[in-house]
């Protein structure tokens, strides 16, 4: 599949099916976040799904296993397609994530993929030694990422820089999600923004990635749709070269 997620980084439901119903067809599907979710609830979730569409809920759960259990049926009922949960809560509640997500299957539809964050990229080493983690970020990053795999997980969110190591630690059919990708076919917006460690589509995909996460290079393009369909072509040939 198209591995492009946009995020509907938005938040009315107008201007998050404007955005989606402009790009169909030339992406794989779209990332609902907080901001969205916050605002419009789960029918939007609802509204996506019944297009056809497939739906990155991105709530980023992290709670005792129950509620997260709870939570991630919840997003199954919606037809979400990915969702994700923080795999600083343990093993415990990664293993209940999956177990939820297996009861929300619909028979004869796969089971949602459930994915983890390890390490927030907006934290250093000096913010993660201040929370008692005195580990390289790195370090961290491919440590829970080899707990969400233990546990059942199906992959992980993870920053371009991480991709390589975790792909290497936790084998081929791991699920990587990429966001913080910039420059290369992903320039229409002019420059990184607020984004530090970047990489481009094309050396995400050579990194490893499974899935890219693109808002503003293509959200704040002039021609959303010719951005995402010029950055299509471009990961297409390097998955292809890969
Ligand atoms: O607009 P941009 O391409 O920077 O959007 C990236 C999306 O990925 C945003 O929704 C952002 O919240 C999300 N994200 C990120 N970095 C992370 C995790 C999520 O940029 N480490």
């Amino acid at each position: 599949m198209n591995p492009i997620l946009v995020a509907l980084d938005v938040s009315t439901a107008a201007a998050a099916l404007a955005l989606a119903d402009g790009l169909r067809g030339t992406v794989g599907g779209y990332k609902i976040g907080s901001q969205l979710f916050t605002a419009e609830g789960p029918s939007i979730v609802r509204t996506l799904t019944e297009r056809g569409d497939r739906v990155f809920l991105d709530l980023k759960f992290h709670d005792i296993p129950n509620t997260v259990a709870g939570a991630i049926e919840s997003a199954g009922q919606l037809g979400a397609w990915m969702m994700n949960v923080h795999a600083s809560g343990g093993a415990a509640m990664m293993r209940a994530a999956v177990e939820a997500a297996d009861r929300a299957t619909t028979p004869g539809s796969p089971r949602p993929l459930v994915i983890a964050v390890t390490v927030l990229t907006s934290m250093s080493a000096e913010a993660l030694a201040s929370v008692g983690i005195d580990r390289a970020p790195i370090e961290q990053v491919v440590h829970l990422a080899g707990m969400a795999k233990e546990s059942g997980m199906d992959g992980v969110v993870a920053s371009p820089l991480e991709t390589a190591a975790i792909r290497a630690a936790c084998g081929p059919d791991f699920v990587i999600v990429t966001p913080g990708i910039r420059g290369g076919s992903a320039e229409q917006a002019g420059g990184r923004q607020d984004q530090a460690r970047t990489m481009t589509p094309a050396d995400a995909i050579r990194a490893g990635a499974s899935y890219l996460v693109i808002g503003r290079p293509i959200t704040g393009a002039a021609d959303p749709r010719s951005a995402a369909e010029d950055i299509g072509r471009d990961v297409l040939a390097a998955s292809i070269q890969h």
